[in-house]
């Protein structure tokens, strides 16, 4: 009926727009647009195998490697870069209203999950989480960088202190020997969990599609290495692996509602250390490109 009200120049024109949008939907079905945030005292450079693989199999991608806080400015409190990176996130999930994915390594990723909860309005549809220490981080390797006789059993000392709270790390430091402190100073991770009180939003979390957790025993770095899948330390360093920690019975941060959604994907590789992580085409291949439909 449409159709035949138009006269035929409209009808032409008509036919063109239905042929652009077949046109471009062919193009368009392909991939969503990835963001993407690297890791700790490092740069959008070290995320290039990642988003070179992801170009070279998903031809058309669009991708945005964030190159905020690079470097030194990767150790500024988490809540600036999850205002900032966040920002960033909703700016570029707002050009492709049919929603985004979004990619973490290490720091990156618990920045990830941090902007998802503080911006519930986000559309990002599956989420990986690449060797991120999602329930804190109790090892120094990688700090010697940057402390070089920091001892795991002191680090408590300058972490937990309004100094030490102006530093990434000591913003997700838990030492399970000290949960007072950590509970009493920390200004970031306890809250990101809703631990303190309902400070972040859990349907940020519950409204993925997926929510992917890669690690492994053999990372070095993240310290335990279950804290890359939400497992933790108890007093004793005996690990506590998500189902079992109260995070998860109270569902907090809706975990225990994803889970029972299927939402959440875990994959657990051995032989690879922290730093092959996103240096490595075969787990790109294998546990990151499957998400991005
Ligand atoms: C509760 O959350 C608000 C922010 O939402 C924060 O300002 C306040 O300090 C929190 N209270 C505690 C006890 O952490
Ligand atoms: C820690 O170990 C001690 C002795 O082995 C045990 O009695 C205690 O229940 C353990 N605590 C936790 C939290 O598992
Ligand atoms: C890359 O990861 C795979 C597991 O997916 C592993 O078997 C292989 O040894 C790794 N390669 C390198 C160079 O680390």
């Amino acid at each position: 009926m449409f159709c035949c009200l138009l006269r035929p120049n409209n009808a032409y024109t008509l036919f063109i727009i239905i042929v652009t949008l077949i046109l471009s939907n062919n193009v368009a079905k392909s991939y969503r647009a990835v963001a993407v945030i690297h890791g700790i005292l490092t740069g959008s450079d070290s995320m290039e195998t990642i988003t070179n693989r992801i170009k070279e199999m998903h031809p058309g991608t669009q991708i945005y490697n964030t190159q905020r806080y690079a470097g030194w400015s990767s150790l500024e409190p988490m809540w600036r870069q999850v205002e900032e990176i966040g920002n960033d996130i909703l700016s570029i999930g707002a050009a492709f209203p049919e929603g985004i994915n979004l990619l973490g390594y290490s720091q990156g990723g618990l920045l990830a999950r941090a902007i998802l909860q503080r911006f519930p309005d986000h559309n990002v549809k599956n989420f990986i989480s690449l060797s991120s220490p999602q329930a804190g981080q109790y090892g120094t390797r990688f700090l010697h960088l940057i402390f070089p006789d920091l001892m795991c059993e002191t680090a408590y000392e300058l972490f937990y202190s309004k100094i030490g709270q102006h530093t990434s790390v000591g913003n997700y430091w838990n030492d399970p020997h000290h949960q007072e402190l950590y509970y009493k100073y920390s200004k970031f991770l306890p809250l990101v969990n809703n631990e303190k009180n309902k400070t972040v939003s859990k349907y940020g979390l519950i409204k993925l599609d997926k929510m992917v957790l890669i690690g492994g025993p053999d990372d070095g770095v993240i310290t335990p290495w279950q804290s890359s899948q939400f497992g933790y330390f108890d007093k004793n360093e005996t690990i506590v692996e998500m189902h079992n920690r109260d995070e998860y019975k109270n569902d907090l941060i809706g975990l225990k509602t994803m889970d029972k959604q299927k939402k959440l994907i875990f994959h657990t590789v051995p032989g690879i250390p922290h730093f092959e992580w996103h240096k490595n085409i075969s787990i790109v291949d294998q546990f990151i490109l499957p998400y991005l439909n």
